[in-house]
């Protein structure tokens, strides 16, 4: 049904689509598979649990695993009495710094293209200690049930050392320079304080955020074996390339030969990479020669994954009274620990946000003895967003002027700190039909003047933002056979978001095939490709990579037709994928099939690899996924209690690839947002430098009663500078949707609160 669908052959992307170069002419086709709302290929898998996840292979022999914390932030193990352990029922070894195989130190990620590990510390190689939470022990049995008790008899004692775990004492010692991806997190337009002061209006006012935890569904865990040296992990990972070659290096072998697989992911949001677990179960299974499933504990994902890092913003708007920005400043400060490389980068969403005559965005750190801190959804953007689009909605306030009207007068020309055009940049689109969905114009500007009963009722909106990236994704495989079926290889991940089922539409619609006839093969790192499923850049990455496997395919599919073809003389640009073959443009009755050419050519199937280009268009444009967040919400006058009644997201994220995973990225990121508005929060012990609340009963995630009926659009608007016109959807959701919260809720009460989450006690 999808194939009548498609009406004619459609231009191959040509050689030059990126950057600078003639679009993509597939980005605009509308009658096709692109765009349509189809249902996930992995659903029915899942649904009917044969969807294997990490901890789901059962192996001959298997032993189980539980982690062993440390309690104190720093210092050496004293000492670490395992016999009672050892003789518990079913225990089959316990494995500490004293008899874990000797390794390298992990290469730190951003060392090395493929390097995974968020830090470079040891894993248990010595007694030392360096953060409240350090695995000390993995006990091993027969059972899980007995790894559990047993790890409950190993007596550590430790000689302690003083750490750094007061954020407030570090920063009184000094702060350094935030560097993110190698830059600096900092940027100055003009004297920002001086046109601060000169400014007619203005605000400035200080907003924090607590640290939060990674909470996948899916529990951190894996599978580990080793067989005639090949190391075999069956992971939940974001990153299998990456994570076979750092494994590799830490046990000094060849990068085939550790192979990781992860073809199901049961959600990721940046946590779902390379920690000790999987090293530990691969010491641990090189010690017992036994397979070893090692499946976290929610308390030993608190203690070994880390999260995102609290922060203090300082953010200052001054405006003339028409509302134009003369002075924007965004500066604080965050924690990280002296291994990590992943400060979190708020400025970020303010660089290419507003138009204002001058700048200043910084970000400051202090180090700590802690877990190292890592990539959270939307990273920099979820937080940093909360505070930038708090000080709009209270110049706003101050200059009683709407609030989406005071963002449209800073709607910037072109990127304020880079200077570069925007790609594609349809935010006042975005603004104006969603303001005309939600009814932004019956509101009550009164703030606290809405009442029914005894709840207060509000309305607030935001901005939301994210980059667009697309990181070299290596090659992909495309094989068709003689059947007129075709499979992509790449090595790429399914986390939940789509990723199967929107480059089998791509590849589909690319070579005129039914969907049924494409097979999307994944989550192996023997696949070609290095593929990162984070940065909302996976569907770009590997988009480019297939769309450079077309067109190496047709090139060849032309030299097998030959001269006897009736698309003799015909170059790759001068035909399409149509109705399972290639025709000339404009003339489908010019059509060969595949399994024509094929059969002519004595083949029974063709296979080509081929890499994309480049990923320069974000060194000519400023590219970033967009939307504009809008929220009701009733506030109890008795309780304090907050009741989300309403949201809408308006996007522009480029064109929309599949309606329904697109839609379900937005609401999910949106859901994260309203936890991180009213809920999530770690509470990290300062004088211990432990986090206290490692289960989902202290650390408040939304669930169904807390999420209303999420309302999302988009303008679908294709970027000629990206490949499939495609911006990433997956992290846009949980950018402005704090703010947006925020904003309503002064909206409902008169009361601004600039710390998350809102919870109730500060609303009283
Ligand atoms: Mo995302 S925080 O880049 O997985």
């Amino acid at each position: 049904a999808m194939q009548g669908l498609m009406g004619k052959a459609v231009a191959l992307a040509p050689d030059s689509w990126i950057p600078g170069g003639k679009p993509d002419p597939l980005i605009r086709h509308q009658h096709g598979h692109i765009g349509k709302p189809v249902t996930r290929i992995d659903g029915p898998l899942k649904v009917a649990g044969a969807a294997p996840f990490a901890a789901e292979f059962p192996l001959e022999g298997m032993v189980y695993a539980a982690v062993v914390h440390s309690v104190v932030a720093r210092g050496r193990i004293a000492e670490l009495d395992v016999t009672a352990a050892e003789a518990a029922a079913g225990v089959v070894a316990v494995m500490t710094w004293r008899n874990a195989p000797r390794l390298k130190a992990p290469p730190v990620f951003l060392s090395d293209p493929k390097a995974a590990s968020g830090d470079n510390l040891p894993v248990m190689q010595d007694d030392e200690i360096h953060w409240n939470g350090q695995p000390i022990a993995l006990v091993l049995a027969e059972t899980q049930e007995q790894a559990d008790h047993a790890k409950s008899l190993v007596r550590a004692t430790y000689h302690a050392a003083p750490a750094v775990t007061d954020i407030e004492a570090a920063k009184a010692e000094g702060t350094k320079p935030g560097v993110f991806m190698g830059q600096p997190l900092h940027n100055k337009i003009g004297d920002a304080e001086e046109a601060l002061a000169a400014a007619p209006v203005a605000v400035d006012a200080t907003y924090t955020t607590p640290g939060h935890n990674h909470n996948a569904i899916e529990l951190h865990a894996v599978t580990a074996y080793w067989r005639d040296g090949t190391l075999r992990l069956h992971d939940a990972t974001q990153a299998v390339s990456h994570t076979a070659w750092t494994m590799a290096k830490m046990f000094g072998i060849d990068e085939k030969q550790v192979v990781v697989t992860s073809p199901f992911v049961g959600g990721g949001f940046g946590g779902k990479t390379l920690w000790q677990h999987q090293v530990l179960a691969a010491c641990a299974s090189q010690l017992t020669g036994r397979p070893v499933r090692l499946a976290l504990s929610r308390e030993s994902v608190y203690r070994m994954v880390g999260g995102r890092a609290p922060t203090e913003q300082r953010v200052a708007l001054g405006a003339d009274r028409d509302g134009r920005l003369k002075a924007l400043i965004h500066r604080g400060v965050t924690p990280k620990t002296a291994t990590n490389v992943m400060p979190e980068p708020f400025i970020l969403p303010t660089r290419s946000a507003y138009a204002s005559e001058t700048m200043l965005l910084d970000v400051q750190v202090v180090e700590l003895d802690m877990l190292a801190n890592t990539f959270m959804r939307a990273p920099g953007e979820s937080v940093g967003t909360f505070a930038l689009e708090s000080a709009l909605d209270e110049l706003a306030h101050a200059l009683s002027m709407d609030p989406i009207e005071l963002r449209l007068r800073n709607e910037p020309e072109k990127d304020p700190t880079l200077g570069l055009p925007f790609s594609s940049r349809h935010i006042d689109e975005a603004w104006r039909a969603g303001s005309e969905r939600f009814g932004w114009s019956r509101r009550n500007r009164t703030p606290g003047a809405t009442r029914e009963g005894e709840w207060l009722i509000g309305v607030g909106c935001a901005t939301a933002t994210y980059p667009y990236y697309r990181m070299p994704g290596g090659a992909a495989r495309l094989t068709l056979t003689r059947d007129g079926r075709a499979s992509v290889d790449i090595a790429a991940h399914e986390m939940g978001m789509g990723t199967a089922t929107a480059q089998t539409q791509v590849t589909a619609e690319r070579l005129g095939l039914p969907l049924e006839a494409v097979t999307f093969n994944y989550g192996d790192s023997t696949l070609p490709g290095l593929v990162l499923a984070g940065g909302s850049q996976q569907t770009a990455s590997i988009g480019a990579s297939v769309i450079a496997a077309h067109r190496a395919l047709v090139k060849e599919l032309l030299k097998l037709a030959g001269n006897d073809s009736v698309l003799a003389g015909l170059d790759a640009d001068e035909v399409g994928g149509h109705d399972g073959g290639l025709c000339k443009l404009d003339d489908p009755e010019r059509c060969e099939s595949y399994a024509s050419i094929l059969n002519r050519a004595g083949r029974d199937s063709v296979v080509v690899e081929a890499e994309p280009p480049m990923p320069l268009e974000t060194q000519h444009w400023s590219m970033h996924s967009h939307g504009a967040m809008f929220c009701e919400v009733r506030v109890n006058t008795v309780t304090g209690e907050v009741r989300i009644s309403r949201f809408l997201g308006s996007f522009d994220c480029g064109r929309i690839l599949n309606a329904k995973t697109a839609a379900s990225q937005f609401r999910g990121g949106i859901i994260m947002g309203l936890g991180l508005a009213l809920m999530e929060e770690t509470q990290f012990d300062p004088r211990k430098g432990r986090i206290m609340n490692p289960s989902l009963a202290e650390y408040h995630l939304p669930v169904h009663m807390d999420v209303p009926q999420i309302d999302v659009m988009w303008t679908d608007i294709p970027d000629p500078h990206a490949p499939m016109g495609a911006h990433g959807v997956g992290e846009i959701g949980i950018t402005g949707t704090g703010a947006a919260v925020a904003n309503a809720i002064f909206n409902a009460t008169g009361k601004r609160i600039r710390d998350l989450p809102i919870t109730l006690d500060k609303l009283l």
